[in-house]
């Protein structure tokens, strides 16, 4: 599963600058700096409560920076409010999937939409069904009767929706079958193919690293390593720490 490099291009869309994530007195993030190119699939890594969550949600603008700055395509995005986020191009696909259970899976691919109000909404659902054919099947269906499985694809298609220019994944593989998690990261390796920049928050740092271009380790809220994943997979540090 090695990544395919050709397409990622020298071009910077997202720079974390020294980012401060504050809960009360809780420091969730300690002056990180992160920064992702254009085209490339780059994850995030580390233990339960080191911050990843936090900072998907510092980018998107669900919790808001002390300190630091947050540059989305050369503009700092650090005033802007979630919805405007969406609009710039970022999606987040949050964990825990959070998908409308009382709604169809239809509904809830228009809801990814919500920001749009061009007229190829209902083309893009169907390219979302070619792109996953078990929600094509499933298209009237409760997104609460879903397997875990297809919740994960119906809220990464879902992200989709708002044709964003950088996606956020924040753990897809949580409590799936090994079987469906490989569909899941084949899917990520599609998409990334297909030009998207993503930045993939990931505890199975061994599946994360074998299809990411680069990785930053995150521990108790600092980035303590970072490098080509290829580099990261075999580091004595990485490997005693994550990957068992
Ligand atoms: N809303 C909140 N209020 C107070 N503290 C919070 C809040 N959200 C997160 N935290 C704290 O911030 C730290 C980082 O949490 P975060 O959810 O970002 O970690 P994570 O790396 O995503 O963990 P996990 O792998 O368990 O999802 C933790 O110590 C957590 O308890
Ligand atoms: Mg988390």
């Amino acid at each position: 599963m090695n990544a395919d490099k050709h397409q990622v291009i020298d071009e910077i869309i997202l720079q974390l600058q020294d980012l401060d994530v504050n809960y009360g007195g809780i420091k969730a993030l300690k002056k990180i700096n992160v920064t992702i190119k254009k085209g490339e699939l780059v994850t995030l890594i580390g233990a339960n409560g080191a911050g990843k969550t936090t900072t998907l949600k510092a980018i998107s603008k669900i919790v808001n920076p002390q300190t630091g700055n947050i540059i989305y395509n050369g503009h700092n995005i650090n005033r802007c409010q979630a919805h405007e986020v969406v609009k710039l191009g970022i999606a987040h696909c949050p964990e825990g999937r959070r998908v409308l259970a009382k709604q169809t899976v239809f509904d809830n691919l228009m809801l990814g939409a919500y920001i749009r109000s061009d007229q190829e909404i209902k083309a893009d659902i169907n390219k979302q069904f070619d792109l996953f054919p078990r929600l094509a099947e499933r298209r009237n269906q409760l997104a609460g009767t879903l397997s875990g499985g297809e919740q994960q694809m119906l809220a990464i298609s879902r992200a989709l929706m708002s044709r964003p220019k950088l996606l956020l994944l924040d753990e897809p593989s949580l409590g799936l079958a090994p079987a469906i998690v490989k569909e899941i990261f084949a899917i990520i390796q599609n998409l990334r193919k297909t030009g998207m920049t993503i930045l993939l928050v990931e505890q199975n740092a061994n599946l994360a690293l074998q299809i990411a271009d680069s990785g930053y380790v995150l521990e108790a809220g600092s980035i303590t390593l970072t490098g080509a994943a290829s580099k990261l997979i075999s580091d004595e540090r990485v490997k005693q720490a994550y990957l068992g």
